[in-house]
């Protein structure tokens, strides 16, 4: 990746992207065990909350105070067309339905990137006070109250013995492409599957090397941008379910591994798509 940014730069809005996802996520914890507001978006089972909006409102000030030119997409809503290639991808509550049910595993996440390629990268867990973040070609981090380590992914060679983690569309109880048939699969071949409910948490849990393996269909920009980073910064692979690369500008599906169980990965997920495919 040709990136032409300074250290300097790559570190002015890494700064910027931990403020605001620390901010956001004490407004989230504020609210954690409140009894929230819920609105329905594309399905009876897709939420959002107040604090979603709030959340996504306190970004979308920090980030364009500091930077009015960069374009953004906030999961809420908010749209900015930018100057010169870069955008900003805000998942400002990544695990609403957990948040609502105050099942505790949520994430604020944000990234900036310029012509599609990632920049810098934050995933934030409130509630552990765990943040992860990734500068391009400089590595990735996790930064707590113990301090500051390097992540790397892990060196689980097999499936047999990797644990992995999945995620459900929100059009789950009507499209047949739900991620039941692939789930199936993976069942019989994994060491374990979690279902944790943040994307964003799982994809950095595969760079910290807790998960060796994530996949899940129709996400968007926000819930991968920045994880995307982190994960590759951590020596990790993420591409489509086809093994192409994957891209921001449309909603996508994503196997994320260790890189050693990436073929064996994609090996399954093209197993189930047939048998899919067949039963439809
Ligand atoms: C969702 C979570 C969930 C994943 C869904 C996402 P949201 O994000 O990351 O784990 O399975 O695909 O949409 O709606 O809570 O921001
Ligand atoms: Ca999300
Ligand atoms: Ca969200």
């Amino acid at each position: 990746m040709s990136v032409n940014e300074t250290p300097e730069q790559l570190e002015q809005y890494l700064a910027l992207a931990v403020s605001c996802a620390k901010e956001a996520g004490a407004l989230l914890l504020e609210g954690f065990e409140k009894q929230k507001t819920i609105d329905h978006k594309s399905s009876a089972v897709d939420w959002v909350t107040e604090y979603d909006r709030a959340s996504e409102q306190l970004i979308v000030e920090r980030l364009t105070a500091a930077f009015p030119e960069h374009g953004l997409v906030g999961e809420e809503g908010s749209r900015r067309e930018g100057k010169d290639g870069y955008a900003w991808y805000v998942d400002p509550l990544d695990g609403t339905t957990n948040y609502a049910h105050q099942f505790p595993m949520f994430a604020v996440t944000l990234a900036l990137y310029k012509d599609d390629v990632p920049l810098v990268g934050v995933v934030y867990d409130p509630l552990r006070d765990e943040l992860f973040t990734a500068k391009v070609g400089q590595g990735a981090y996790l930064t707590r109250a113990s301090g500051t380590q390097r992540l790397q992914v892990s060196g689980a060679q097999v499936l047999a013995t990797s644990l992995l983690a999945t995620g459900f569309p929100y059009d789950s109880h009507t499209s047949p492409h739900n991620n039941a048939t692939e789930l199936g699969f993976f069942v019989r071949k994994a060491q374990g599957i979690r279902r944790a409910g943040s994307a964003a948490l799982d994809m950095a849990y595969v760079a910290a090397g807790r998960l060796d393996g994530y996949w899940e269909f129709k996400l968007f920009a926000w819930d991968m941008a920045a994880a995307r980073l982190i994960v590759e910064e951590a020596g990790g692979r993420f591409t489509q379910p086809d093994g192409q690369p994957v891209k921001m500008d449309v909603q996508q599906s994503a196997c994320v591994s260790n890189t050693h169980i990436h073929a064996e990965m994609l090996a399954v997920l093209a197993e189930a798509a047939q048998q899919r495919m067949r039963s439809i």
